[in-house]
């Protein structure tokens, strides 16, 4: 579903001051004022009912997973396995076994990169990404390209912030090993039309990784819909602990592709001659997993689905436009990244102000947002520019908090000027 369609749905259909109490962290003042927190591509602030299942799990339920047979081991079993039918059932994924749980989507996409396209890759392949891409889908496809002599093809972008496709057919051949894409720039916002991307992709038989980090906590995601092989994303950006995260991928690569890291609950049986490894979805999951985490995870899917994750997007949506709408009428501002479908952020520069000048100020008046480069230096290169200023939303913000963000610009400009 795109954004476009998204607009359909009643934006007003939550009552925000009633979700904001379940987010104590936002009840607090910083620098002597209200805090305003727009830096929710970075990382989400926490529900209650997050903070609450992870603290349950270790007062009542905190044991090792898949090892013991007392109580304790059954229920924190049960209770990481549960969470991992929750992100299947978020993912519209056709089974568990496709689930494997990771610290992120960045060590997601290291697996991938390692495990599935290493074996694969010779000198004179190629992978295909974009000029979008956040560090994390850009620095693993170089490691591995270095690593078996592949060339590493980059799909152009336009002053919008769009991708540029016209040369996608030709970008998509024969020598095309991997295509990794990301559904949402961290930096700009833009929204892909992946579903096209990978259609032409899978027309050619070139298996595609979706960057689902900055899509998950906006957009519905149905991977089998999509038809993508691989989909990653975090869970640190849709309110759910750090250091938990997910590959999907379809079964039939992920049964075909070697372990990634070496461990115990990784395997069937090992002796000094020979292992056996074990079945999907454990043998990527070496080592005890981030069980609390997982335990947040599931409570952070339970917790968007409970609202409604097309009532959170469309609310977000008209956030955003609201926000566009007001910096683009500001004298001074200049907003980067102006795609026609975009989720969450607003990128921007104030004039004759340096983006990290920007961010100390906000701070000053309880504004939270990020100022550098957002870990996608390429599209800052792009532009010509070492950093922007980025305000980015979640279904907890306010129309009064847009106001905030344009009071902190007006400071900022009195300032300056
Ligand atoms: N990827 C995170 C961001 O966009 C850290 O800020």
């Amino acid at each position: 579903m795109t954004q476009t369609e998204l607009k359909v749905v009643d934006s007003t259909a939550l009552d925000v001051e009633v979700i904001r109490q379940d987010f104590p962290i936002l009840n607090q003042e910083v620098n002597g004022h209200p805090l305003v927190y727009l830096d929710n591509a970075a990382s989400s602030q926490k529900p209650i009912q997050v903070i609450e299942a992870v603290d349950a799990y270790y007062r009542l339920d905190n044991a090792n997973v898949h090892r013991g047979v007392h109580r304790l081991s059954q229920r924190a079993t049960d209770a990481y396995e549960g969470a991992r039918d929750k992100v299947r059932g978020f993912l519209g994924a056709k089974s568990d076994k496709e689930i494997i749980f990771t610290r992120g989507a960045t060590e997601a996409i290291n697996l991938v990169a390692q495990s599935f396209a290493r074996p694969q890759l010779k000198a004179g392949d190629e992978v295909l990404i974009s000029y979008l891409e956040h560090h994390a889908n850009i620095v693993p496809w170089q490691m591995v390209c270095e690593q078996t002599g592949a060339k590493l093809k980059v799909i152009p972008m336009v002053e919008s912030g769009e991708l540029d496709l016209t040369g996608l057919d030709e970008l998509l051949n024969e020598r095309t090993k991997i295509l990794a894409i990301g559904h949402v720039s961290n930096a700009l916002g833009t929204v892909n039309p992946i579903k096209d991307i990978i259609a032409k992709a899978k027309a050619k038989s070139i298996p595609v990784l979706v960057d689902g980090a900055q899509a998950v906590p906006h957009l519905v995601v149905d991977v089998q819909d999509l038809d993508c092989d691989f989909y990653v994303f975090s869970g640190h950006k849709m309110f759910a602990p750090t250091g938990i995260g997910a590959l999907y991928g379809k079964q039939a690569l992920l049964e075909a592709m070697p372990p990634w890291q070496g461990g115990g609950d990784m395997i069937l049986s090992v002796s000094f001659d020979n292992t056996i490894y074990n079945a999907l979805p454990y043998k990527f999951e070496a080592g005890t997993p981030h069980i609390a985490g997982a335990v947040g995870l599931g409570a952070a899917i339970d917790y968007m689905n409970s609202l409604g994750i097309e009532n959170l997007a469309a609310y977000e949506h008209h956030l955003l436009d609201a926000a566009t709408r007001k910096l683009e009428a500001m004298d001074g501002v200049r907003i980067i990244g102006t795609a026609k479908d975009k989720a969450s952020v607003l990128s921007f520069m104030i004039e004759d102000v340096h983006p990290h000048d920007v961010g100390t100020i906000f701070d000053q008046q309880g504004v939270a947002i990020r100022a550098g480069h957002h870990c996608a230096q390429p599209v800052m290169q792009f532009y010509g520019i070492a950093a922007t200023a980025r305000a980015s939303f979640a279904f907890y913000n306010t129309e009064q908090e847009i106001d905030a963000l344009v009071n902190a610009i007006k400071t900022t400009q009195e300032l300056f000027a």
